[in-house]
């Protein structure tokens, strides 16, 4: 506070309080008219004598130290002073601006929990400034007061957000409510967001449990098959760009990454001798090795994923043609993640190196594709596959 002799010689009481109020944008008020106005003598020594004789603490209490602040914005000091009386008479903090200017330097220190905005104000009018404040902090509950003849105008300030409007001569009751109401729509609306916000994250680390476990199964299964391993990971990166290109949702995409990291894993009942066999495996040794998308379904199925998870496991060795297995399911009745998750499988395993060949090279891979889009592959995903290696100079690790 900077008051100087000069600003308060000569004042009445009523008058310098009214000096620090404006200085201090703090509502202050002469000790001497409320002890006439209530019959509450104030003592200088923070005690307070009651007109019952009781004393009490001065300190502000805890509740009003939680009571809510409201800004009174309006060039007119006796209103804002007949303001701060009705406020802080029905348990308010106040603090007050003469415009908007000095409100808005306000709101950059202390951020009230509601304002009171006069429509009227010379220099730049409540519009404006409900407009500036509305972008500076678009959650913050404003009301406006405005006389009978605006009230039409008033309905432009309820569509940029203005929470409602009083019309003056201002009914104290009727202010007092719609500010409750206001405060209470806020609190309403902070609590919704707190929630949402709860629960975003505990899907979140709900997700991201299920993402480790679902990794550390994988890891196992590559440990156990070393030929094979990083083949899972190869195949979610190709996957998952497949699916991009396709304008898959995130959704679906983060489903197909799911899939993907385990598609192998019923080849854990596959004995490692004939997985790591060099050479060609013999029929029935193939009719093992067939069983693998059954036991991952098996395997899977009990797990509640946020994606149909087993089911795309179950059907990523099915074709177009109904040639695959294990249900030989043809055309559109193979979901679209696993027609998306054949064909990166495919090219994955056609460009390494497998037990029983060495890598053929992705131009291989990509020309088995080409050959067979819509007779084993899905032609959508094909078309997707060979524009990202072809124009977009996509390559995998
Ligand atoms: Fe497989």
């Amino acid at each position: 506070m900077s008051l100087k002799d000069k600003d308060v010689l000569g004042k009445n009481l009523t008058e310098v309080f009214n000096i620090i109020k404006e200085e201090t944008h703090t509502f202050t008020e002469n000790r001497v008219m409320k002890t006439l106005r209530e019959g509450v003598v104030d003592l200088s020594n923070h005690i307070l004598v009651t007109g019952d004789g009781a004393e009490r603490d001065e300190k502000m209490s805890a509740e009003q130290q939680t009571s809510r602040k409201i800004l009174v914005v309006d060039d007119d000091r006796d209103f804002r002073w007949t303001m701060g009386n009705v406020l802080q008479a029905a348990g308010y903090r106040v603090i007050q601006a003469q415009d908007g200017k000095e409100a808005m330097s306000l709101l950059e220190k202390d951020i009230p929990d509601l304002v009171l905005l006069d429509h009227r104000m010379p220099g730049q009018n409540g519009l404006h400034v409900a407009r500036d404040m509305k972008q500076r902090i678009p959650a913050l509950p404003i009301v406006i007061i405005t006389a009978y003849a605006e009230v039409a105008s008033a309905v432009d300030f309820l569509k940029m957000g203005v929470y409602d409007y009083v019309a003056k001569p201002v009914d104290n009751n009727d202010l007092i409510f719609t500010i409750k109401r206001a405060l209470e729509k806020q609190d309403l609306v902070q609590e919704v967001k707190h929630l949402e916000e709860e629960r975003r994250q505990s899907v979140e680390r709900l997700l991201k449990a299920a993402q480790d476990t679902v990794h550390a199964i994988a890891l196992t299964v590559e440990i156990r098959d070393p030929y094979t391993a990083g083949h899972q990971r190869g195949v979610v990166q190709i996957a998952c760009a497949i699916a991009k290109e396709m304008s898959l949702s995130e959704h679906q995409i983060n489903g197909i990454r799911m899939a993907g990291i385990i598609h192998d894993i019923g080849k854990i009942s596959v004995p490692a001798e004939i997985l790591s066999k060099p050479g060609r495996i013999t029929e029935n040794e193939f009719g093992i090795i067939k069983a693998h998308p059954q036991i991952a379904y098996d395997i899977l199925k009990g797990i509640d994923f946020p994606w149909p998870v087993a089911q795309i496991v179950l059907q990523h060795h099915e074709r177009m043609d109904g040639s695959g297995y294990p249900q030989g399911i043809l055309g559109e009745e193979i979901l679209t993640e696993s027609r998306i998750l054949a064909v990166a499988d495919i090219v994955e395993a056609m460009a390494s190196h497998r037990p029983y060949r060495p890598a053929l090279g992705i131009d291989k891979a990509l020309e088995e594709i080409s050959q067979n889009r819509g007779i084993l592959y899905d032609p959508e995903a094909v078309d997707a596959c060979l524009k990202l290696f072809h124009e977009k100079g996509y390559r995998f690790n």
